[in-house]
């Protein structure tokens, strides 16, 4: 099946509206601005799936391309899933030359575990070990504020 998909990492080829549109219905980016998304495409190693022209999956790492890297926002549309697409995706991102050799590679999940563990992915050892900024609302909020912003505008 998965043999009429192709995936790419080429950025120019990226379709960011289907990328937004995912991503800020999403549940770890919900309301993520488009120049966000934008930016974040333009510094990380992206890798499209396709199903001819139409990108129908989506995945990118932040790395350093030396020791570290970072998956996030791994995505398929919902027609093209259960059809080994994001299993192809990680397969692909594990491939990838440029990211041979890292000493940790990591990402986060709420209920996909089954899906990276099949690759090796496992929860992490010392978890006390990691610390983190997390700002889940940070996109709501700054919506609430350009509301504000706007009704203040409006009112002079
Ligand atoms: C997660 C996701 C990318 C999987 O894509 P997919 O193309 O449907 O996955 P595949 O067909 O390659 O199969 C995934 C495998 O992982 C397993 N799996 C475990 N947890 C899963 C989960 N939460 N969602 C999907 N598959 C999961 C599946 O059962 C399947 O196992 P199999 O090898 O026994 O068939 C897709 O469901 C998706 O986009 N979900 C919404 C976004 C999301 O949650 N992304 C993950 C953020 S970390």
């Amino acid at each position: 099946m998965s043999s009429v998909y192709e995936i790419s990492t080429e950025r120019e080829r990226l379709d960011i509206a289907l990328i937004h549109d995912f991503l800020s219905t999403s549940y770890w980016a919900r309301g993520i601005p488009r120049a966000v998304v934008e930016r974040c495409i333009q510094h990380s190693l992206c890798f499209g799936v396709y199903c001819g022209a139409e990108q129908v999956g989506f995945a990118r790492v932040v790395t350093d391309f030396a020791t570290m890297g970072y998956i996030a926002d791994v995505f398929v549309v919902p027609t093209h899933r259960r059809r080994g697409l994001g299993k192809m995706l990680v397969r692909s991102i594990l491939a990838h030359p440029d990211l041979q050799g890292l000493r940790r590679l990591t990402l986060a999940t709420k209920d996909a575990h089954g899906l990276y563990a099949q690759f090796g992915f496992k929860p992490l050892e010392h978890p006390g070990n990691y610390m983190a900024i997390h700002r889940p609302d940070l996109y709501r909020k700054s919506r609430t504020q350009k509301t504000r912003l706007a009704k203040t505008v409006g009112r002079a």
